[in-house]
């Protein structure tokens, strides 16, 4: 891993290849596939949410490990979405890419698919999440990653629309914590 920063995101893709460490979206695209048993089903009989959203967190972090060269933690899950009921004998494929990368943290998008074990029926989407990952050193401090270049137009548009969620998460962040401190301000203890 280099110290240089990354390219300043609204140049993507222009400029960034000659002067900054960057990968492209293929590099690190994942997918992880598991046959669902009776151990992953909650007392309804189908497939228990937290299972899912556990291969959901194994896969992105397969994916943000790669692309930025080592370690790097789950900093949030957002906007996990379960479409669809999953049952045993499902054959659950998850499909992680990064979707896009800042200094020191990466946004992974996760598609989630399912079809029978057993029989040629095409996959259907059951879910989706997007989780931000931050690459972090061994002292578990923030550090810079490669940017992520977009090849596709599907790429563009996921790099654009993690953006919108970027700026998203920053205000609701920056909001709630102004209320915060105002109402501590104002003396309420909680
Ligand atoms: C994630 C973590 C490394 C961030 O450390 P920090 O000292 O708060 O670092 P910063 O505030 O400088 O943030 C670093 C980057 O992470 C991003 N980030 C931090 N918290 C975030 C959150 N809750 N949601 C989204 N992004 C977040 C920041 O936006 C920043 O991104 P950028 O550099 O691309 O702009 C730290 O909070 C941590 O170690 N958390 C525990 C992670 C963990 O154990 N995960 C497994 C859960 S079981």
């Amino acid at each position: 891993m280099t110290d240089q920063a990354p390219a300043p995101q609204s140049d993507i893709p222009g400029d960034i290849a000659r002067d900054f460490p960057w990968k492209p979206t293929s590099a690190s695209r994942t997918t992880l596939s598991h046959i669902m048993t009776h151990n992953d089903t909650n007392l309804l009989g189908t497939v228990h949410g937290g299972v899912i959203m556990k291969l959901v967190d194994d896969a992105a972090g397969a994916v943000a490990g790669r692309h930025s060269g080592g370690p790097a933690v789950t900093a949030s899950m957002d906007e996990m979405a379960f479409l669809e009921p999953v049952r045993v004998g499902d054959l659950v494929h998850v499909k992680a890419q990064v979707n896009w990368t800042g200094r020191t943290s990466m946004e992974v998008g996760v598609r989630v698919l399912a079809e029978r074990w057993n029989e040629s029926a095409p996959a259907t989407q059951v879910g989706s999440a997007y989780l931000v990952f931050t690459a972090v050193d061994a002292d578990g401090k923030p550090r810079l990653v490669p940017a992520v270049v977009p090849e596709t137009e599907r790429d563009e548009r996921r790099y654009q629309e993690a953006q919108i969620r970027r700026t998203h998460r920053l205000a609701r962040r920056r909001a709630i914590r102004e209320l915060r401190e105002s109402r501590a301000a104002e003396g309420y203890e909680d």
